[in-house]
């Protein structure tokens, strides 16, 4: 979708409808317009039109005015408005115009200034509703709304953070892009190329084999491997817009979970696709980052493979060692994420990163645990964790803190081994993190565990159901907190 901004009247705007937002009780600044619209719009707004959050009324515009339909939007209440209704009701719009064969939209923009709001999240949602995965169905292939008017007046700010909506925005339709591929599509290999295509002046990109992980010692993350045909593939992204030691990011990377031969039932197996969204997720930031020409430092790590039960299958209780150098009893075979991302983040230490966070869908006790609604996040850094914090507010990627009690160490005790790859059942969220926690050490480092929000199950405003694309938005506000 082109977007642009012009400075002319709403009427004078010739399109196939103008979006027009309103809360419930005030503020009104539609005062300027033209009487006919005015008269239309009072008399709705008695009668059927609430303005409730996400209430749309499409309607013909008077014939006096350039635009040939209205759409009256709402937003709920006045006094209780955030920027995240304002990306919901953007999402809502501009899809159900799309559902109804809408072009070109226009939209007023008044009211977001009385309610000190940008029209940027407006924009925001807009774009990430209109996401479709349409790869594999070629029917309602041109169904799209293909340019959207901002009726406001520009200034250099309003359009820097328009481009950076559009960025982050399309970035996260790249990482949902790669989440919904199937895995037979989505190898190893797919990612690495994906990775590849992303190479520009600032950004690097190495694609390391079996063999040098064998050779460095990553035996951790090659046991998990060593059960598929299809060969892993360490993924390195290096983006350098500032000389300054980076921030590291590490993406689990499971291109498919079967549980490995601690088969998980198959009920359900066929989403473990999405067993790589955390890569998936460093992959769009880094794309990002480096189309924002961001004048940060970003090393982006995904441990990329295949989890399956082939006959050279790592056996539950086998021992292995990671790079690290600390040994591991595979307790389960299906607890792969842990082993993989705990190579990543041995490795991870040898640019000396300020902070390490790593992105992984972990385990199943973090979806039992929030639902969809919020990302599990551990850390060893307070003010960090307080900065994610706030990201996750202001970018409705939620996060809420669970503990990383000294305790939880126990749950991991092997017999056999320095330590095991799970506990029991219960407390396995936190323990999930305590087992990273042994190879971040004291490296400040926050651990997201994406498991049930990486996927949803029903459409959102902006959210269609199927890959979220979650922790773009997040680690991208993120890191512009920390720079
Ligand atoms: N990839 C799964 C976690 C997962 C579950 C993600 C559901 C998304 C939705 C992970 O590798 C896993 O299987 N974890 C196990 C760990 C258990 C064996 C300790 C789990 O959480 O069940
Ligand atoms: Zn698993
Ligand atoms: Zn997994």
């Amino acid at each position: 979708m082109q977007i642009s901004v012009k400075n002319i009247n709403e009427v004078d705007c010739a399109c196939d409808v103008l979006i027009i937002p309103f809360t419930e009780d005030g503020p009104y600044p539609y005062t300027g317009f033209k009487p006919s619209v005015s008269r239309l719009i009072a008399n709705l707004r008695q009668k059927e039109f609430r303005s409730s959050l996400l209430e749309v009324l499409l309607i013909p515009a008077p014939e006096d005015i350039k635009p040939l339909r209205i759409l009256l939007l709402g937003l709920g209440k006045g006094d209780a408005m955030s920027a995240e209704k304002v990306r919901q009701a953007g999402g809502k719009a501009l899809s159900y115009l799309r559902d109804m064969g809408m072009k070109s939209v226009a939209l007023a923009v008044q009211i977001f200034g009385l309610l000190n709001l940008s029209p940027c999240d407006f924009v925001e949602g807009a774009l990430l509703g209109l996401y479709t995965f349409r790869k594999y169905r070629k029917e309602d292939q041109g169904r799209t709304v293909s340019s959207l008017v901002i009726l406001s007046k520009s200034s250099r700010e309003f359009s820097l953070s328009l481009r950076r909506t559009e960025i982050a925005a399309s970035a996260t339709a790249f990482t949902r892009d790669l989440v919904n591929t199937p895995a037979n599509d989505m190898t190893p290999s797919d990612l690495a190329g994906a990775a590849q295509l992303l190479r520009s002046e600032k950004l690097s990109v190495k694609v390391f084999d079996r063999k040098y992980a064998q050779k460095i010692g990553m035996g951790s993350y090659l046991a998990v491997a060593q059960g598929s045909k299809e060969p892993p593939k360490f993924i390195v992204l290096e983006y350098k817009g500032s000389e300054k030691l980076p921030i590291a990011l590490v993406g689990k990377a499971i291109t498919f979970d079967s549980g490995g031969l601690s088969l998980k039932p198959s009920e359900g197996m066929e989403k473990m696709k999405y067993d790589m969204a955390g890569g998936a997720a460093v992959l769009g930031i880094m794309k990002a980052a480096s189309e924002m020409k961001l004048p940060i430092h970003l090393v982006g790590l995904l441990p990329a493979t295949e989890n399956l039960p082939g006959g050279s299958a790592t056996r539950p209780g086998d021992v292995v060692a990671s790079i690290s150098g600390k040994t591991i009893e595979i307790v389960n075979t299906d607890a792969e994420g842990r082993l993989v991302v705990a190579d990543a983040i041995e490795y991870a230490k040898r640019y000396k990163p300020i902070a390490i966070i790593d992105i992984a869908t972990l385990t199943g006790a973090c979806a039992i645990a929030f639902g969809g609604e919020a990302v599990a996040m551990m850390g060893n850094d307070r003010k960090l964790l307080d900065e994610f914090r706030k990201a996750g507010e202001e970018t409705y990627e939620r996060v809420w803190e669970m503990p990383l009690f000294d305790e939880y160490k126990d749950y991991l005790k092997s017999d056999i081994a320095d330590i095991k790859n799970v506990g029991t059942r219960i407390g396995s969220l936190s323990a999930s993190a305590c087992f990273l926690y042994e190879f971040a050490g004291r490296t400040p480092w926050v651990h997201l565990d994406i498991a049930g929000t990486a996927w949803v199950e029903k459409d959102r405003p902006y959210i269609p159901k199927g890959a979220s694309g979650i922790g773009v938005r997040l680690i991208l506000n993120l890191i512009e907190r920390l720079q």
